[in-house]
């Protein structure tokens, strides 16, 4: 994996910094499409918050949620807990293994970074764990991004997605609906039943 992708992945010091304000321009209609859908929910995560962005306008939208979020990046969780103070409760930890008790959320998000998972259904099945009946997980995501990332062939990565979605049935998460928010860019929301 070449740099400018590892920093995607894991951003770190300034340059990972500088990206993470890039990013916040380019998801910007993903964020939005996320905002309409966790309407109602009361206890939110996000994986893989970067600068804490989604969370600050989440809060905004709905500051009686009580917001979460994980990060492997240490430096973007400086940089969120910087921006959110102690309007959402904020953790450095990998996907694969949450620190929550099971059925604890009502709503998961993740915004541009499930191609970056390198143990994807491990990260379903945790998902699957601490979200409770009903609740929803909603990935969204750049097609373009899940084409380019990783060492896979071309042809493996285009079809990321539909591996996602054929490895959140194995764990139990029954998907409920696909948006399309831009060009490239998908939403996908599963139910956990
Ligand atoms: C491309 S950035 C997207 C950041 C943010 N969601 C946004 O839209 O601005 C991917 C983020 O996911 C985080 N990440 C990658 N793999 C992760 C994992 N296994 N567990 C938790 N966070 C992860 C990275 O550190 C990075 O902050």
């Amino acid at each position: 994996m070449n740099y400018f992708i590892r920093q995607f992945g894991k951003p770190e010091g300034g340059f990972g910094r500088f990206l993470s304000g890039i990013m916040n321009l380019s998801n910007n209609k993903m964020y939005k499409a996320n905002i309409r859908i966790l309407k109602g929910k009361k206890r939110i995560l996000e994986i893989g918050f970067g600068n804490g962005k989604q969370l600050e306008l989440i809060q905004r939208e709905y500051p009686e949620a009580e917001l979460y979020g994980v990060d492997i990046s240490a430096d973007m969780f400086d940089a969120a807990t910087k921006r959110l103070g102690n309007k959402a409760d904020l953790q450095i930890a990998d996907a694969c293994e949450l620190p929550y008790q099971d059925d604890f959320f009502d709503a998961v998000i993740t915004t541009d970074t499930f191609y970056f998972w390198k143990k994807p259904e491990q990260v379903l099945q945790e998902i699957c764990r601490v979200l409770s009946e009903g609740g929803i997980f909603v990935n969204t995501y750049n097609r373009m991004y899940a084409a380019s990332v990783g060492n896979c062939s071309e042809e493996d990565c285009m079809y990321r997605d539909i591996d996602l979605i054929t490895s959140a049935e194995r764990v139990s998460l029954q998907e409920k609906g696909q948006a399309k928010v831009g060009l490239c860019e998908r939403q996908i929301v599963f139910r956990k039943e």
